[in-house]
């Protein structure tokens, strides 16, 4: 499966914070906002990676993550002259995708919970129809919104519904089949004036083949599209990593457990991370993952 990061739009509801710089790279506590999602695809085991962004911020993405590779990534670029809406990455990445099964992610979303990387991985098996996320939020008319049957079938899906349908958002990480960028080429603008992600979902719904999967208690979907929200953010992110000296969307990490870059080069980046507490946090794991190279023997004295 190959995979879509949205990095596009203006920011405008962050002005003046994004007058200079990308909104999706803007910091959540320690690490640009674009490692989440990143890091999500990376869960989900994709591997090759297309980036879209604006014209004018491509460029610092390329200087982040240059071909990816540190990662075990193959990361691509492509821009978005315009805000056209979030379905128009599909036309962008047709030669990417080639007819293969893909996932798109916005670049502002932030999952995280106990069990995502098993769900993400499940949806990623996908090869026919399409499969997405639901959360329960407070204010739906912000988002995509998904209503239920009785039997907690999905029947009907709606873009910032000025009554609310139920309290389900759609998440910003959707999984498609190879069918996706030919749906798209066919969907006409909305009302204002975007290529709306509901609309190539509502024709799954339609054709009988969305699967809409929500996530409950014990999963947090953050997106980051205000000040109050990229607080919010990276005030969750602060107190999980401070409290359990763990990091959320370290991606040399994620790389070395999914298997994408082996042990030596993890190494040789953790050893020439520079000293901030995200370099001293690899320079950690490696000192972890030297002491489990020694024979049980060793080990056991130490414990
Ligand atoms: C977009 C989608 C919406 C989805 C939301 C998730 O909203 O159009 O369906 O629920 O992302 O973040 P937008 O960012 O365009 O307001």
């Amino acid at each position: 499966m190959k995979g879509i990061v949205l990095a596009g739009g203006s920011g405008s509801r962050l002005y003046p914070m994004t007058a200079s710089v990308t909104k999706q790279l803007l910091p959540i506590f320690d690490k640009p906002m674009i490692y989440y999602p990143v890091a999500t695809l990376m869960l989900a085991g994709i591997r090759d990676i297309l980036l879209i962004s604006t014209p004018r911020d491509i460029e610092r993405y390329v200087e982040l993550f240059g071909d990816g590779s540190r990662w075990g990534l193959n990361i691509a670029y492509a821009q978005q002259p315009r805000p056209n809406g979030i379905a128009e990455a599909f036309r962008i990445g047709r030669t990417f995708l080639d007819g293969k099964p893909s996932s798109l992610i916005l670049g502002d979303n932030l999952f995280f919970g106990s069990g995502l990387p098993q769900r993400l991985t499940a949806a990623a098996a996908l090869q026919n129809g399409a499969h997405i996320f639901a959360c329960r939020v407070d204010d739906p008319e912000r988002y995509g919104v998904v209503a239920f049957d009785a039997d907690q079938r999905p029947i009907s899906i709606v873009e910032k519904p000025r009554l609310a349908l139920s309290n389900w958002a759609v998440t910003g990480l959707y999984f498609y089949d190879g069918q996706a960028s030919d749906i798209a080429a066919d969907i006409a603008p909305s009302a204002r004036g975007e290529l709306e992600i509901t609309d190539l979902n509502a024709h799954y719904l339609n054709k009988d083949c969305l699967v809409v999967e929500r996530l409950g208690r014990g999963f947090a979907w953050l997106d980051t599209g205000t000040p109050e929200t990229l607080m919010a953010a990276t005030q969750f992110v602060c107190a999980l990593e401070t409290r359990q000296g763990i990091k959320i969307a370290c991606l040399e990490e994620i790389a070395l457990a999914q298997g994408f870059i082996g042990a030596d080069d993890f190494a040789r980046q953790a050893a020439s991370a520079p000293g901030s507490a995200y370099g001293r946090y690899l320079k950690n794991l490696l000192g972890d993952l030297e002491i489990d190279a020694r024979p049980i023997s060793l080990r056991v004295v130490s414990a």
